[in-house]
């Protein structure tokens, strides 16, 4: 199953009519006062993050800074671009685990109350400030071991091709090893923390058998890491565009982080095995364009909560049929859109299943991204919605579970859509790695039966 990341075959199909359900316009409640009415909103769905200490930039925890920022607060409620959470969850598609989603009713209420002026109300003292949402915290559950792992210190290039112009694409093999107990061990969650998070625009970290036969005959996979390496004895690691380099076959790729993740722990009872005597490898994208971060270090933290056995096994896959593909998004158009559609029987076949449960998904596309839809099609079930994004945020690119997952048998098909604004190109805009190319990847995390 974790062969099939990034592999091809394009097809391109249009898309049904979308009901629309963040329009509906609820009553607005009367006289919303900020004690009564908002505070309890605001302590429930943003102080995680507005408080001090937490990650956001300012403070909402109190009267005083929810009033001065009140306007900018109705805004960002209504364009549903706070709390971050990109997916829609109101149930017409998929149903996730702990959405950020606020109701309509809670939106109106907000809105009204900044109409009416901000009105205080009788305060009250029964609020708590919940516990903020902090990097380097949130993967402990009591019980597990955690363990931390960083990229070295880093100054990145561009590379300067069509496909990554003002991108370094760079491999590092991570100091230490998952499985000090000399078995099999399992990633159950993980968290990253970018050092210089201006130019870190995604990560993948990869479970590599050292001794493993690469793609090239008669090289291990060390061999090929080691060589790639030495070629540029100035510089740390090994460039790397596909997964572990050229020719390095890997194992499994427990931990995609991207903008705006926080603490990944896995759902349920399910984790990534890492058998013994494998290395991780991180694989880490440094975006350039912008002039001020170049010549600056990276040093990026991972943390992974590391279990003994786990009650079911799982593997994280990011099928995307656009990248390698000869297609490419015509340029100055308000919308294009471009859609795939693959199956996985092949890859289940191989593992000897006949289904596999997708616990949850991790739309991805770049800058030019606005829209993006995902869908199962089955003969049984017809077409059941698995994700979609309305308003797509390159910086808050998270990792949805689903409340139950969904089966995905022989023969379902997974269709990808995703669509582009390209009114700021002259240029057909290409597939591939760099920022300033596009992606298209149905990211999902599945667990064997
Ligand atoms: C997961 C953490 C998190 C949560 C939850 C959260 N915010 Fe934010 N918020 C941020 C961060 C980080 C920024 C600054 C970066 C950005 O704008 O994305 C921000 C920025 C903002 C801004 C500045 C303008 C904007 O839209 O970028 C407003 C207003 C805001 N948040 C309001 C809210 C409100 C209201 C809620 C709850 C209904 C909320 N936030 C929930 C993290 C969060």
């Amino acid at each position: 199953m974790h062969r099939n990341i990034w592999i091809a075959a394009v097809s391109l199909l249009s898309i049904g009519g979308v009901a629309c359900s963040d329009s509906a316009e609820p009553e607005k409640p009367k006289e919303a006062t900020y004690w009564q009415d908002v505070a309890p909103l605001l302590f429930d769905n943003c102080v995680t993050c507005h408080q001090s200490g937490g990650i956001a930039p300012f403070r909402l925890d109190s009267y005083a800074e929810a009033r001065s920022w009140s306007v900018a607060i109705k805004q960002a409620v209504e364009g549903r671009t706070m709390p971050p959470w990109l997916v829609t969850s109101d149930g017409s598609c998929g149903e996730f685990h702990n959405p950020r989603w606020l109701e309509n009713e809670e939106i109106a209420t907000i809105a009204a109350w900044v109409e009416a002026g901000t009105p205080e109300g009788t305060p009250r003292d029964d609020l708590q400030v919940p516990m903020a949402s902090e990097p380097g915290k949130g993967l402990e559950d009591g019980k597990s071991q955690i363990m931390a792992f960083a990229t070295p210190n880093y100054v990145p290039e561009p590379d300067g091709s069509a496909y990554a112009k003002f991108d370094d694409y760079r491999c590092f093999l991570l100091d230490g090893s998952v499985d000090s107990k000399g078995g099999n061990r399992f990633i159950t969650g993980y968290e990253v923390i970018p050092g210089n998070a201006a130019m870190v625009h995604h990560m993948l970290l990869m479970v590599v058998d050292p001794n493993g036969a690469s793609d090239i005959p008669g090289k291990t996979n060390m061999d090929l890491m080691r060589a790639m390496d030495e070629a540029s004895p100035d510089r740390l690691g090994w460039p790397c565009f596909s997964q572990a380099g050229d020719g390095v076959t890997i194992e499994s790729l427990p931990a995609t982080w991207a903008p705006g993740m926080g603490p990944v722990p896995y759902p349920d009872t399910t984790g990534l095995r890492v058998p013994a005597g494998r290395v991780l490898v991180a694989q880490m994208h440094y975006n350039l364009v912008d002039e001020r971060v170049r010549g600056q270090p990276d040093s990026t933290r991972v943390r992974l909560r590391v279990a003994d056995s786990v009650q079911r096994e799982g593997f994280f896959m990011l099928p995307d049929e656009f990248l390698g593909s000869s297609d490419s998004l015509a340029p100055g158009k308000e919308s294009v859109k471009y859609t795939w559609e693959t199956d996985f029987d092949r890859e289940m076949a191989a593992l000897g299943v006949d289904h596999v449960d997708v616990y949850g998904v991790f739309p991805h596309m770049h800058e030019l991204g606005q829209r993006y839809r995902l869908e199962f099609l089955d003969t049984a079930d017809g077409v059941q919605c698995g994700a979609e994004v309305k308003h797509w945020d390159f910086d808050w690119q998270l990792f949805y579970f689903y409340e139950r997952p969904y089966q995905l048998r022989q023969g379902t098909r997974v269709r990808v859509t995703c669509d582009y604004d390209t009114r700021g190109r002259t240029e057909p805009t290409l597939p591939g790695w760099g920022t300033q190319n596009e992606m298209c990847v149905g990211g999902m995390y599945v667990v064997l039966p």
